[in-house]
């Protein structure tokens, strides 16, 4: 068996689906374009949701991708076991209405047994319990022996990702040998051991789940399928994990060069480095899709990526921000398929160093007190009031400090936790709202360079207007993340700025993708309108 690399494999795949009629496309962001069932595109079919349901025409009815996704469903158990990460790249091929079952079975079968070479001895296909019609395609047509084709429920061949197209499935495992094996009696396809990998995925969709579990005929039948490239890759390199293929191992590679830790050596810091490795990865991408680190949403994912890779830094022994270096490699690593992520290198470097530093500032006092908690007999739950004060002064994210204080079996307090957060959420509107402009910008923010506001509200109550500044905590700012508060300043404006007893405009604003609260409106004496 030839030994591929990453890249290879990628440029393998979509090239074999093209030679089958499809159009490559190139992977769509990690955020989700009108779509509010996710919060991070979490797999290849994800993004293409409106060509299965016949919303939007495709440009071609076949297509394939090779999809960048994230799901954090597990993060706990990233670094703690080899096999889970949150960051994925998902290779595909799509049928809108085209194909079905036949050729989507066959092109599997071929891609996996010729074109990359895998014995088919190893290869066991799986069905959805009554698909007969994809059991004939397997035993007939392609010659596998009944025994060796698995029938499974709803549980295992049905996919779906809750509201959105979905479908009975067909799956192909791969054997990778006895010394992976339980070695208990009646280890098969579908043991839960790491012996039998799924690498492929054929779904046959053709339902529409409305998100409540209510089934209704799609107009077309399509076909959806998955593989997992890195998955793919530790099939074909013969290694035992993720963490070990080509460019992910020259992610950790960087990661041991800055840190003196090598991988292997020890479990400990074996974890430390599959987190840095994995987390550096996904947060990467995502601020390369415009995500920026916030207290909620996609931003509060990433804030809390890259804080738990940071704590793994310190549990190596390095008090150094260093994640920013890292990510030159996964940028390195990537850019035959995302030559993008060259030009935002600078960007995203800049926003994880920020992200960095800030939390090295607080980062000690908050151990100091974990530790303390840990250390003391009494505590079986933490308090809201604590898990708030870990929060709000020392940077650490709620479901760090939950997970830092389940090694040691303490609860904490979340509904509390909320309740607090909640209340300093009203507490800094309400300061706002009863502020007159000068509490809006501080003395020493420097908007000399902004020309007054144009105040349009007279005739219209909606204008296509250009951000002059953006000024977050007293200090102008580039950018602000998803859920974070700023005052913004617009050359033009329909909303009326509040002075002289008047109430200030509320009311959205919106850009693409970006869309915003106004809960106020303010001016200063010269007449600059603040948002
Ligand atoms: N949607 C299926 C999966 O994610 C196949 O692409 O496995």
């Amino acid at each position: 068996m030839k030994k591929y690399g990453v890249n290879e494999l990628r440029r393998m795949f979509l090239e074999f689906f093209e030679s089958k009629g499809h159009l490559a496309m190139k992977s769509f962001s990690l955020v989700p374009h009108n779509d509010n069932s996710l919060l991070l595109i979490n797999s290849g079919m994800a993004p293409l949701k409106p060509y299965f349901t016949g919303q939007e025409i495709p440009p071609r009815r076949r297509v394939t991708t090779c999809q960048k996704c994230i799901r954090t469903g597990d993060i706990e158990n990233v670094g703690k076991t080899a096999r889970h990460g949150t960051f994925f790249e998902m290779l595909g091929n799509f049928s809108f209405g085209d194909y079905f079952k036949d050729e989507a079975i066959h092109w599997s079968w071929e891609f996996l047994t010729e074109t990359v070479g895998l014995d088919p001895d190893r290869l066991y296909p799986s069905i959805y319990q009554d698909d007969d019609e994809a059991f004939n395609i397997w035993n007939k047509e392609i010659g596998i022996a009944p025994e060796r084709i698995f029938r499974f429920g709803k549980e295992d061949n049905f996919w779906e990702h809750g509201a959105g197209p979905c479908g009975p499935c067909s799956e192909i495992y791969y054997d990778r040998g006895e010394k992976y094996g339980c070695g208990k009696p009646g280890c098969t396809v579908g043991c839960d051991c790491d012996r039998y990998m799924e690498v492929w995925n054929n779904v046959f969709s053709q339902f529409n789940n409305d998100g409540h579990g209510n089934y209704t005929d799609l107009i077309q039948k399509n076909i959806d399928t998955g593989m997992g490239l890195e998955r793919l890759a530790c099939v074909m390199q013969g290694v035992d994990n993720l963490f070990l293929v080509d460019t992910i191992q020259n992610i950790m590679k960087h990661i041991s060069q800055i840190t003196g830790v090598e991988y292997g050596k020890n479990e400990k810091s074996d974890v430390s480095l599959r987190v840095i490795t994995d987390h550096i990865r996904s947060t990467t991408f995502m601020i390369g899709d415009g995500v920026l680190p916030s207290n909620e949403g996609k931003g509060y994912v990433l804030r809390r990526l890259l804080r738990r890779a940071a704590r793994h830094g310190r549990l190596l022994g390095y008090n150094e921000p260093f994640l920013y270096k890292v990510c030159d490699t996964v940028i390195k690593e990537n850019l035959t398929a995302y030559p993008e992520l060259k030009e935002k290198q600078e960007f995203i470097t800049k926003v994880i160093k920020v992200e960095e530093e800030s939390f090295a500032k607080t980062i000690d006092q908050g151990f100091k007190m974990l530790n303390g908690i840990m250390d003391s007999e009494d505590v079986k739950v933490l308090s809201g009031e604590d898990a708030f004060k870990l929060n709000d002064t020392y940077g650490f994210p709620i479901d760090l400090t939950k997970e830092i204080l389940s090694e040691k079996g303490i609860k904490v307090d979340v509904e509390r936790f909320r309740e607090l957060m909640k209340e300093q959420k009203k507490r800094s509107r309400d300061a706002r709202k009863n502020a007159g402009a000068d509490a809006w910008i501080s003395d020493t923010t420097d908007l000399s360079d902004v020309a007054n506001t144009e105040f349009v509200g007279y005739t219209d109550l909606k204008s296509t207007s250009k951000v002059l500044a953006i000024v977050k905590d007293g200090v102008r700012v580039d950018s602000i993340g998803e859920g974070e508060n700023a005052i913004i300043v617009l050359d033009k404006t329909p909303f009326y700025g509040e002075g002289g007893g008047q109430v200030g405009d509320t009311g959205v604003m919106e850009s693409g993708s970006f869309s915003a609260d106004v809960d106020n409106t303010t001016k200063n004496p010269s007449g600059t309108i603040y948002l």
